[in-house]
């Protein structure tokens, strides 16, 4: 009778589970096949040859602070993910740019066919100097899995003004005094700040970067997009021919307008940004722009999520958009939220983006499968 019981409880607790059919389940616990949580935070993924690779910020139970480095799960079908270690770890040497308890940060892969490397950039802080170091860092390796060979960091783009600047911007540019505009968020400094005032402070040691993504467009260059200008504007920054140089031409968008968590993306010929505003680790509602040309000029339109929670991007922020190989029309919204007090919970909010009017969509979903792209 007793192990009749023990059998019957078994029962009943197991077999919702197995029953479960596989899905995407926005923000609940998503294990890999090994049966652990995935660990791949502020991520990216990127498609090559038949197979989905999927790469984030390894986080512990209590700091956001990288001590192992950036992971990378692989997967045929977006729901089942094997863990492929660690492809890029930290640094046990005292003094190394990835020194372990550094800050690395939204990890995106792009893969060069010039080269035939996979290129990885990140958002690097060196090790206990919170967020001042705002640098960007590059390393490559010959597979997708890795490993990574780490090349270098840096802040971006030094003595160069923006490629779409006057000869008239840059002179308006030179002549801002740092000094006369000490106090932030006047409209006087709103102003200064839109001509230039942090970009003309970063001159000689290179635009910050910080939260940051990839993306490569059809005619098959690379851009770097970041937030820049203490958070407060987006640099979309061209990338060299391999994919490891920033070339000097960048763009700003929204100067002011302090986004951060980029997500870009082209549909049917116009390209989408998705960003949020800069609350820390905590969820503000997402922004979403559009242009007809990679370098602008961007127009904004309301946040593109709808549903439980669409004010703050269902408590999360983007990190990804990613591609449906094989589909042009269909595009997953990748976000994390953020779970400070244990980084390594952060969960994963994963949903379609549909399009309506020709204008994105992002509808909150419990749950839902990628198998509907492919029927
Ligand atoms: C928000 C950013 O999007 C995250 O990547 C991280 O840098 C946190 N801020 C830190 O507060």
């Amino acid at each position: 009778m007793k192990r009749f019981l023990i059998l019957l409880v078994a029962q009943c607790l197991l077999l919702p589970i197995l029953a479960q059919k596989p899905a995407i389940r926005p923000g609940a616990l998503w294990l890999d096949r090994d049966g652990n949580p995935i660990n791949a935070h502020g991520g990216g993924v990127l498609y090559h040859r038949g197979t989905y690779y999927w790469y984030g910020e390894h986080k512990s139970a209590h700091s956001s602070s990288a001590f192992v480095g950036i992971t990378c799960y692989r997967s045929k079908d977006l729901i089942h993910w094997t863990n492929c270690g660690v492809v890029l770890p930290v640094d046990t040497q005292k003094a190394s740019d990835i020194e372990k308890g550094c800050i690395m940060e939204r990890p995106k892969v792009i893969y060069c066919p010039a080269t035939r490397k996979f290129v990885l950039w990140f958002h690097l802080e060196l090790k206990d100097r919170g967020y001042a170091a705002a640098r960007a860092a590059v390393a490559v390796a010959d597979k997708p899995t890795g490993p990574f060979s780490y090349l270098r960091s840096g802040r971006v783009n030094p003595y160069c003004y923006p490629a779409d600047w006057t000869a008239a911007d840059r002179q308006r540019c030179d002549t801002l005094s740092q000094t006369r505009y000490q106090q932030w968020w006047t409209a006087p400094w709103r102003e200064a700040i839109r001509q230039g005032l942090f970009l003309k402070r970063d001159m000689a040691g290179g635009q910050m970067a910080r939260d940051m993504t990839l993306f490569v467009d059809d005619d098959g260059r690379a851009y770097h997009i970041f937030s820049s200008e203490d958070n407060l504007t987006l640099h979309l920054a061209e990338l060299s021919t391999d994919f490891t140089y920033h070339t000097g031409r960048y763009w700003r968008i929204a100067p002011g307008g302090q986004n951060e968590a980029p997500v870009l993306f082209k549909h049917n010929g116009r390209y989408w940004l998705i960003t949020s505003g800069c609350t820390g680790w905590a969820p503000n509602e997402a922004r979403m722009f559009s242009a007809d040309n990679l370098t602008g000029p961007w127009t904004q339109w309301p946040t593109p999520c709808r549903g439980k929670e669409a004010r703050t991007t269902f408590g999360g922020q983007g990190t990804y958009a990613l591609p449906v190989a094989g589909r042009p029309d269909a595009f997953i919204f990748l976000a994390d939220i953020w779970c400070p007090k244990h980084p390594s919970d952060a969960r994963y909010v994963w949903l379609p983006i549909t399009f309506e009017g020709g204008h994105p969509v992002i509808e909150w979903r419990d749950e839902w499968s990628p198998a509907s792209f492919w029927k």
